[in-house]
């Protein structure tokens, strides 16, 4: 079982709750976030160094600070928040998309559309349901039992991003581990050595697609041929792309799978109730998104005063945005702590929102949706192989997942 942070207890609604806390259970928002739950839209919380920043937790307040360009992304900035001494000390590195602001973050994002579209994501799907199905294959000849997060969840995403970057699958241990260590590395030391090693590879890869004179037919192939050699886009700012787009793009998705698997195996009958009737899948993917919330605290500075809610967050503070709250607020969803496969949960923050809204959304929503539906419907009987509370989840400061999913069928 993850250790768990020792929580601050039931806070009065004027004492600030630490955040971020590890979840209690790993599809709820920690329980020592009920403080956070009690209808105001933004309250003060403590990170990990003592200091107090805005916490957004109303999911109105959020759209409106979402899309307003006074809150920064930049963590260069000085007070944007880090929400770990780990986070803390890769804060004066550039990072590409996520931490630019406009109109440079415009400029980069507007080369990556063409890719992320939700045609785009339609045409990938007869690839994706390949690479399911082998996966689901070979598990199925070799089990039971399982571990679904090494056999099954982290691969899914693993072989799509790296055949939609033109990255070789062959080196999949040596990035899933740096990118690992990007996102939960012990240290601050350990994370800078991680994306070190990640430029290094990808730099390398870059520079090898540069000698190409045939490029070949991934994202960054494109970029090196229609934008590199251009001078459209320096060396520096197309291996940041390329590392964003490769972590985001496994990570994630791998989380959303095992946890999103683990929490429909906790509610009796909604697996078999998914893997018999496919048109289910759409919303279905849509509410665990909501409910298991895994981007939890993005991270905003603001660069002029702002009036929201009826407070004043100044130019200068730090705001974070509690999705797990948020996607759970009950103005918009009703009872929003159950899972209901059945309820239309599209306009949840789980891939944010404004500019920086995720730009992988359609293809995670295509992964998603063929890998939990294949799953299920060819394991009718899949169930966990080990006491659900002793199955072991990820810490609250990083993106929520399952680090191990025995199971069986
Ligand atoms: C279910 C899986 C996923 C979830 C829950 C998720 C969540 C998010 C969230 C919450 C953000 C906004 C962060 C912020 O505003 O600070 C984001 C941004 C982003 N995501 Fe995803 N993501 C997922 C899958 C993917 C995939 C498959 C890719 C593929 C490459 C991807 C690439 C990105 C990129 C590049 C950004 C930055 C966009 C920008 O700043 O313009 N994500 N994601």
């Amino acid at each position: 079982m993850t250790e768990l942070t020792d929580t601050t207890g039931p806070a009065s609604p004027a004492e600030p709750v630490a955040f971020p806390q590890d979840r209690t259970c790993p599809y709820h928002p920690p329980t020592g976030y009920d403080p956070l739950r009690d209808g105001r839209p933004l309250s003060r919380v403590t990170l990990y160094d003592g200091r107090e920043v805005w916490a957004v937790t109303a999911h109105a307040t959020a759209r409106t600070l979402l899309a307003d360009p006074r809150l920064s992304a930049d963590r260069r900035r000085p007070g944007f928040p880090a929400v770990t001494a780990r986070f803390e000390a890769a804060r004066n590195r550039r990072v590409a998309l996520l931490g630019e602001d406009d109109p440079e973050h415009q400029r980069q994002r507007r080369m990556m559309i063409p890719s992320f579209t939700v045609r785009r994501a339609m045409e990938l799907r007869p690839g994706i349901q390949r690479i399911v199905d082998e996966l689901l294959g070979a598990m199925i000849e070799q089990g039971p039992p399982a571990e679904l997060v090494s056999a099954f969840a982290l691969p899914v995403p693993s072989m799509v991003i790296c055949g939609l970057l033109g990255v070789p699958y062959a080196d999949h241990e040596f990035f899933e581990e740096q990118s690992r260590r990007l996102l939960r590395g012990p240290t601050g030391e350990d994370t800078e050595q991680a994306r070190r090693r990640l430029e290094e590879y990808l730099g390398g890869l870059i520079d090898a697609k540069a000698k190409e004179t045939e490029p070949g037919d991934g994202i960054l192939d494109e970029l090196v041929h229609q934008r590199l050699r251009t001078g459209e886009l320096e060396r520096t700012e197309a291996v940041s792309l390329a590392i964003i787009l490769l972590v985001a793009g496994h990570e994630t998705t791998a989380n959303m799978i095992s946890l999103g698997t683990y929490t429909l195996l906790r509610q009796p009958g909604r697996a078999a109730e998914l893997g018999a009737d496919p048109a289910l899948l759409p919303a279905a993917v849509e509410e665990l998104l909501r409910m298991l919330s895994i981007a939890e605290g993005l991270q905003r500075v603001a660069v002029e005063d702002i009036e929201v809610a009826g407070a004043t967050i100044r130019a200068g503070e730090a705001v974070l945005f509690a999705t797990s709250v948020i996607n759970r607020d009950p103005a918009v969803y009703d009872d929003p702590d159950a899972l209901d496969l059945h309820r239309p949960s599209r306009h949840h923050m789980a891939f944010g929102f404004g500019i920086h809204q995720c730009l992988g959304q359609n293809l995670a929503r295509a992964e998603l949706e063929i890998a939990l539906g294949s799953l299920f419907a060819r394991l009718p009987g899949l169930r966990l192989a080990a006491p659900a509370e002793e199955i072991p989840f990820k810490p609250g400061d990083t993106i929520q997942g399952m680090l191990e999913l025995p199971v069986t069928w």
